[in-house]
């Protein structure tokens, strides 16, 4: 099968997944310039309805409560395939990922692509701090040289199939119906009584206004950049890691008592999985 021009559709707040991507991508050696299709700001979001005929096609998204960002599954939901042969990844904080490569794969299908590979990596946990760390500067180079290395045997795997039907890869692990994100209900159950958003610290911030770019929701105003719409943000922390005087913080207390009881159970390292 003809490999490439490759196209890659991702969700990436932080820029683990877009990393994780762009190691499989030098590791496919596709025909063409691929083509990056980031769809991390919900202004690009807007533009949906893509009918994908060419492949391959790498989806890759983080996992939040071990499922798809619900921002991440609208947008693959609204592409089209014709059999067009796609790629799973998911990249997650070392605790989990749970159902969120089975629902991946699953939109895949349901959308008319074929999967044809998909894969599992590991990237810094969003919460992650230097008291808490977790998966804390990963993907590293290890990481790295995972992803390359399995970008190669998708190669190798669709250069030796004459069409995508044949390289159509049974199944990936998880459990169907998918797990609920309990996060999530809870996050939205806490902010009928609170804003429970990262802030700013004004006395900090030196307005260079980075938050607001990088937020993927636009939940802050760009105007007063000391208000966060709370029914927009995901909690992604994008604000957060990029903030260059941390001035953005999440001031609840509560929270960090929750992340550290989830974190430090996951301390062990897990490496990347991949399925052909
Ligand atoms: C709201 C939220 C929920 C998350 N849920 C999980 C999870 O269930 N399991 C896990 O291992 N990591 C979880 N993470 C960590 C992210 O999957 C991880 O940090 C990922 O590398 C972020 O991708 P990005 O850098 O592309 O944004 C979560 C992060 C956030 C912000």
């Amino acid at each position: 099968m003809d490999n490439g021009p490759i196209t890659s559709v991702y969700f990436s707040p932080t820029g683990t997944t877009r990393r994780v991507v762009e190691g499989i991508i030098a590791g496919m050696r596709g025909r063409g310039r691929p083509f990056m299709l980031d769809v991390t700001k919900k202004a690009r979001r807007y533009d949906s309805a893509r009918e994908l005929k060419a492949g391959p096609v790498i989806f890759a998204a983080p996992v939040y409560y071990g499922r798809i960002p619900e921002a991440a599954a609208e947008y693959f939901n609204s592409l089209t395939g014709s059999g067009t042969p796609a790629v799973i990844v998911v990249v997650y904080g070392n605790r989990a990922y749970d159902d969120a490569l089975i629902e991946l794969y699953d939109i895949a299908v349901r959308r008319g692509f074929v999967p044809v590979a998909a894969g599992a990596f590991i990237g810094e946990h969003s919460y992650s701090t230097e008291i808490i760390p977790a998966a804390a500067g990963r993907p590293d180079v290890k990481d790295i040289e995972a992803a390359r290395a399995f970008g190669k045997a998708v190669q190798e795997k669709l250069l030796g199939c004459g069409r995508a039907q044949e390289a159509l890869l049974a199944g990936v692990p998880g459990a169907r119906p998918y797990i609920e994100p309990e996060g999530l209900y809870l996050l939205r159950e806490i902010r009928k009584a609170r804003p429970f958003t990262p802030q700013t610290d004004e006395s900090l911030c030196t307005r260079c206004n980075r938050c607001v770019e990088a937020c993927p929701q636009d939940a802050i105003d760009p105007v007063d950049i000391f208000k966060t719409d709370n029914r927009e943000c995901i909690m992604c922390f994008a604000c957060v890691k990029i903030c260059p005087v941390s001035a953005r913080r999440m001031a609840e207390a509560g929270f960090f008592l929750r992340v550290k009881e989830i974190l430090e159970k996951c301390r062990e390292r897990k490496e990347p999985e991949w399925y052909l």
